[in-house]
């Protein structure tokens, strides 16, 4: 992959151009009287730079090696748009960058993605000719952040002055330094009337390619657009507490007796008001909780509550047939006492289920292996319950994943639609009379949702449809009369997700 802005060491000699003396980095003004200069690297730290600093005003100052600098994190920024137009996700860009860089970096880069069809929009009206590739996803990058001056991370003024000099600072985007400075003084100068243009494009008004905007009417045509636009909120942080050390509700207090705020969540779950670091939150090491999403938190009860009855017999015998990296085999862990084999075809991702069991205290039977292919890794027992989490289009979690959208190809549905009918043509047999499948995808395509089981269902006389959730659709916010859930939805925060319930008839 292309590498136009040098990100992981960042002060590396010879990778600027040398015409520029070497500048220390930026330090933002303090705002009230003795506070320490906010440091930009978190999403909402970022944020509340834009309210400590002075319209228009950025000063680079003295030497910090803790703060760094905004062009180098619009470079970082540019990077990442870069690699994501190349087919790469940004976990994996991510990877590459600098770690003091990377949150600030992934703060800008997660906007940036989040507002690309606008900013692409907004590119097409100020250069018909785009311009090299580092040099467009540098100014994309920079009209993304800024387009919307209400929910600009910094003011429109010092994106474009500090989106300039990231331009200036490398070779790749040197020579283009002037042209994205016109073009983007022109766009502080024209704004409204631009962006009024650019609203005639599905693309650029609801920021995904036209294809998924096309898809998603099509398969919900009665919430398409809530969809959307939710996609393009950021997701809250959501933690499911772990019911074999706390409960939600001594959770809670704990938090509180903290002054973090936070609020329940369906039956397990802790919404934070504010994202902090993970690992500084009371419990994590004795693994009080895990993070996951409220709609990923409803797989572990759905397929077991059901099977309560059958504890007499003995141990349950559960497959997780695409476990990693684990979240969902510790919620079936948290809930009952049962023999749990999780199963993955990544041998990497599989090493995150042991991390993550450990710290939680809880104990599955690992494997490496196909779920497709049962002959390399089953001993031939009929499992009392198995959980297909199968690979899907994560259509449904955009709003933690913004760049899904612009990786997915409109082929993929299909694709991973066909995979997903093999693994549950393939597992069926491998389920006692009896027992019980959840089938779910994080999709809120219909292709990997209900037409699936639908075609299931149809194929295979044994199988019976019990009452399930279906499609939920995500959405931001708990629900108030002025923004009403979703038809069918639950009430409050969640990521899209698919689920059904099947039930093998005893013969
Ligand atoms: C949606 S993720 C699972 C998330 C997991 N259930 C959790 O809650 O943490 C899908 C997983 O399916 C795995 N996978 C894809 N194809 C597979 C196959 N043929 N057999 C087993 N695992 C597969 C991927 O490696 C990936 O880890």
């Amino acid at each position: 992959m292309r590498r136009p802005f040098a990100l992981s060491k960042p002060a590396q000699a010879g990778l600027e151009p040398q015409r520029s003396a070497p500048r220390g980095p930026l330090r933002l003004r303090p705002g009230k009287a003795g506070s320490a200069a906010p440091t930009c690297n978190t999403e909402k730290a970022y944020k509340s730079c834009a309210v400590a600093l002075p319209a228009g005003l950025i000063r680079a100052m003295q030497d910090n090696p803790t703060q760094v600098p905004l062009w180098r994190q619009l470079q970082g920024a540019a990077s990442l748009l870069m690699a994501v137009r190349d087919g790469q996700s940004m976990t994996a860009a991510l990877e590459d960058v600098d770690a003091a860089l990377r949150p600030g970096v992934q703060s800008l880069g997660f906007h940036a993605l989040r507002w690309l069809g606008r900013a692409e929009a907004l590119r097409q009206q100020l250069a018909k000719r785009p311009p090299p590739p580092e040099a467009d996803a540098l100014l994309c990058v920079a009209l993304a952040l800024a387009w919307n001056e209400a929910d600009a991370p910094y003011t429109p003024y010092v994106l474009v002055d500090q989106a300039v000099e990231a331009a200036k600072r490398s070779e790749a985007t040197t020579h283009q330094a002037s042209f994205i400075n016109g073009c983007l003084r022109r766009f502080l100068r024209e704004r409204d009337e631009l962006v009024a243009i650019t609203d005639k494009s599905p693309q650029a008004v609801w920021n995904h390619p036209q294809w998924w905007i096309d898809r998603v009417r099509k398969d919900h045509p009665d919430s398409w657009q809530a969809i959307l636009r939710a996609n393009n909120n950021r997701a809250s942080l959501i933690l499911r507490i772990n019911e074999r050390k706390t409960t939600p509700g001594q959770y809670l207090r704990g938090l509180a007796a903290m002054n973090i705020e936070a609020y329940p969540v369906g039956e397990y779950g802790v919404v934070l008001v504010n994202a902090q670091p993970i690992p500084s939150l009371p419990g994590f090491a004795e693994g009080h909780f895990s993070v996951q999403d409220a709609a990923a938190q409803l797989a572990a009860p759905l397929l077991v509550k059901g099977l309560a009855p059958m504890h007499g017999r003995g141990r349950l015998n559960i497959l997780d047939a695409c476990a990693a990296p684990g979240g969902k085999t510790a919620h079936l862990l948290e809930l009952v006492d049962a023999d749990v084999t999780a199963l993955d075809i990544d041998a990497r991702r599989c090493e995150r289920i042991g991390h993550n069991l450990q710290r939680l205290g809880l104990q599955a039977h690992i494997v490496v292996g196909d779920a497709g292919q049962p002959d390399g890794w089953w001993d031939g027992m009929l499992f009392d319950a198995i959980l297909l989490d199968a690979p899907c289009t994560a259509s449904g979690i955009v709003r933690r994943h913004p760049d899904v959208r612009w990786l997915r190809r409109p082929t993929d549905i299909a694709q991973l639609a066909a995979l997903q009918a093999q693994l549950l043509d393939t597992l069926w047999p491998l389920l006692k009379p009896g027992g019980r499948l959840v089938y779910c995808t994080c999709s809120v395509f219909r292709a990997e949702g209900d037409v699936q089981i639908q075609t299931f269902v149809a194929h295979h006389t044994d199988a019976i449809l019990m009452p399930s959730p279906g499609h939920l659709l995500p959405q931001n916010g708990v629900a108030s009369p002025a923004s009403p859930t979703l038809p069918d939805n639950l009430a409050g925060e969640h990521d899209g997700f698919y689920y059904a319930l099947l039930e093998k008839r005893n013969a």
